[in-house]
Order: C-alpha cells, then sequence, then structure tokens
C-alpha cells in the first residue's frame, strides 16, 4: 500500500486584492487569541492584508473546534493547533490528490513470527517503556512513511538493545529510491533500504530538513535492522499480537477537518480517504474507569508535538471492522532484529 501522507503545505498565495475590511466589534477576544497563537508559532505574515486573511481562516477555525467541543457529545476534544491559520481546502490539498498504483515491497521472510503467541497482557505501552521517542514532525514533506519507520525502527531497537535513540527520517527520504521522498513512500522499502545499506543514521548526525536531498552515505550507522515482517491483513487479534512485542507501522486513513485538531481523549472517528497517512502504533489497553471496557490503540503521529496528546492519540480497538478503526489494521509491518 502507498502512503500518500497527508501533509501540511503552506501553499504561495495569489493576489489578494485587498481592500479595507470592517473588523466586528466582536472579534477582539478572537483576535488577542490569535496574536497569543502568532506568538507561539512564531507566525509572521507578509502585510497586514495577509494577516487580516489569516485572521478569518484562524476564527472560523476557532469557531468550529469550540462549537465542537460545546456540543460535548464526542470522547475526544478537539483543540488549536499548529494548522490553526489554514483553510481545509490548504490543509487537504496534498491528500486530495490522485492515488498512486504501486507495488507493495515483499517483507524479507514472508512469516508472521507472532501467529502463535497467547496470553497477551491486557495493556503495553511502549512510551512509558521507554521504547518511544518524542514525537517528530514531517512538515511540509509527505514523509510520513519514512517517521513511521523510524519509529518502529527505534522501538526496535530500544527492545534489543537498551539505547532509545532518535534516528533519521531524512535519510530515508532522500536515499530509499523505491518511495518518493516528499510525494509519497513504503515503509516496507525504508525497512528493505535500512537493510540494504547496513544500518540507518542517528537524527542528529542526518537533521530533517523536510525537502529532498542528495543521499548521503557516508553518515555514522547508529542502529540496523535484520528484516521485515507484515502483520496478517485485516486482524486486529494478529496487530495486538505483534504490539505486544515491538511498536508497528500502520496506514491510516484520516478524515482531515476533525483529525487535524485531535488534542485528547479516544478518537472514534470519522474516517477519510485511504492510503494517505501512515502512523505508529506503539500500544493498546481498556479502560477502567471512564468508557469502561472500551478498548484502544496508541498512536504515534508525525505532526509534532503540538498536535494531539504531545503527538501522539488513542483511536479505539475492536470496533468489528475487519481493517479496523481508520483502517489501521490494512496493511501493518515491523522490522526484526536479532538479540
Ligand atoms: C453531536 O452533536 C451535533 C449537534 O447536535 C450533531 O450534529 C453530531 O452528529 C453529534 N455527533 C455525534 C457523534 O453524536
Ligand atoms: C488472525 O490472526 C491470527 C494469528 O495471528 C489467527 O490465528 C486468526 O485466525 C486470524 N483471524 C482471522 C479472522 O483471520
Ligand atoms: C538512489 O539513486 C541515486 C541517483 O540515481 C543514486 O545516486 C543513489 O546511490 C541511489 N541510492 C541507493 C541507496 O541505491
Amino acid at each position: 500500500m502507498v502512503h500518500r501522507c497527508f501533509v501540511i503545505a503552506l501553499l504561495v498565495f495569489g493576489v489578494w486584492s485587498s481592500g479595507a475590511m470592517a473588523r466586528a466589534i466582536g472579534d477582539a477576544p478572537v483576535q488577542a487569541k490569535f496574536e497569543q497563537w502568532m506568538a507561539k508559532y512564531g507566525r509572521l505574515y507578509m502585510d497586514a492584508t495577509e494577516q487580516e486573511r489569516r485572521f478569518q481562516i484562524f476564527k472560523d477555525n476557532y469557531e468550529y473546534i469550540e462549537s465542537v467541543n460545546r456540543a460535548g457529545n464526542l470522547t475526544y476534544r478537539l483543540g488549536l493547533n499548529h494548522f490553526a491559520d489554514m483553510t481545509d481546502e490548504e490543509f487537504k490539498s496534498s491528500h486530495l490528490r490522485a492515488q498512486v498504483n504501486s507495488k507493495r515491497p515483499k517483507s524479507t521472510t514472508g512469516s508472521f513470527r507472532y501467529a502463535n503467541l497467547n496470553n497477551l497482557p491486557n495493556s503495553v505501552n511502549w512510551i512509558t517503556s521507554g521504547a518511544v521517542t518524542n514525537a517528530k514532525s514531517q512538515g511540509a514533506c509527505g514523509s510520513c512513511w519514512a517517521f513511521t519507520a523510524v519509529a518502529a525502527i527505534e522501538g526496535i531497537t530500544q527492545i534489543k538493545t537498551g539505547n532509545l535513540m532518535s534516528l533519521a527520517p531524512q535519510q530515508l527520504v532522500d536515499c530509499d529510491n523505491d518511495s518518493r521522498g516528499c510525494d509519497f513512500g513504503y515503509p516496507g522499502s525504508a525497512f528493505s533500504y535500512v537493510i540494504s545499506n547496513g544500518g540507518i543514521a542517528s537524527e542528529v548526525d542526518y537533521p530533517y530538513k523536510g525537502v529532498v536531498g542528495n543521499c548521503e552515505a557516508n553518515k555514522y550507522l547508529s542502529a540496523s535492522i535484520d528484516g521485515w515482517e507484515m502483520v496478517p491483513l485485516n486482524n486486529e487479534t494478529a496487530l495486538m499480537q505483534a504490539v505486544a512485542n515491538q511498536p508497528v507501522s500502520v496506514p491510516f486513513c484520516p478524515d482531515g477537518e476533525t483529525l487535524r485538531w485531535y488534542s485528547s481523549g479516544l478518537y472514534k472517528g470519522p474516517c477519510g480517504d485511504c492510503a494517505t497517512h501512515a502512523m505508529t502504533v506503539v500500544g493498546y489497553g481498556i479502560y477502567e474507569d471512564h468508557d469502561p471496557g472500551t478498548e484502544y490503540w496508541i498512536l504515534k503521529n508525525s505532526w509534532s508535538e503540538d498536535w494531539g496528546d504531545k503527538g501522539f492519540m488513542y483511536i479505539e480497538r475492536n470496533v468489528g471492522l475487519p481493517k479496523g478503526l481508520c483502517g489501521i489494521a490494512g496493511n501493518p509491518l515491523y522490522p526484526t532484529k536479532k538479540a
């Protein structure tokens, strides 16, 4: 499955006819919010007209978020984040491009090593176990496939060696020739590149730029893997067997408008276009206090720590759909590593 990542691209704005825009009197509190938000995210606009235009977009987004939260009938909350001055069109523009059908790389072993595991723990959290780095940011580049591959490699490396190290998605963006940099890519071909290259550099040694650059092959390699495997398709039980053992790369079918504001709680949809995004499952569990008995997955995203719950989200597990909620059981993959 190709992951045509859901990216954030601020477009070049065409001619914007200027003209005095009357400021509604009731805007003052939202204007103050906007100014706080601009300061927080270091936003500067090219002129007052553009700033006014961005304010109106911000205001629409702010009112949408507030109205959904006020209705109070969702199991999750929305919040303002670094996307707040973008229109839906701008936000979605990158994932509404035509789908590309392409080969799906073959796993190196063809087997699923966790198939016979029973008596799985009721909950697993690789974040608190120390196998997950902070959420990274793909920026305006469709490189979610590289970020989820890196998160899965960071996970198995920590589990096998005890060392948690932030690894370099930029190396995959530059060097995995079976993927297409900032356009789209495959976690499986990223794993295959890392195997054939003998390893992957750290984030410190090969920092993220968010644009495709020359493959810098002479970097020190900080981590390596031996192979990768596929979890049986459309089977959340099998996904649980895999996640009980390590973080797993999964596709995600996002609905742009709601997902982009997710800030906390249990996501139950809506979902949208498949093969437009990918994330990493880093745990699962069952709620005991609120929503007792409801099962969840913990996902790591690559939209920075400002999105979601410090960059992570909780979504409902075992929803009775073969592909799982938002398609996450559709094509899960994980790298393998000897001790
Ligand atoms: C929440 O309430 C709004 C407004 O009443 C309604 O449009 C929406 O469908 C409800 N959502 C859910 C998940 O029930
Ligand atoms: C799901 O995968 C497990 C092995 O991991 C297998 O035992 C089970 O039969 C599969 N379920 C379905 C519905 O295919
Ligand atoms: C990818 O292609 C470029 C250009 O042909 C080449 O320089 C580079 O070595 C290739 N990378 C790998 C890992 O094969």
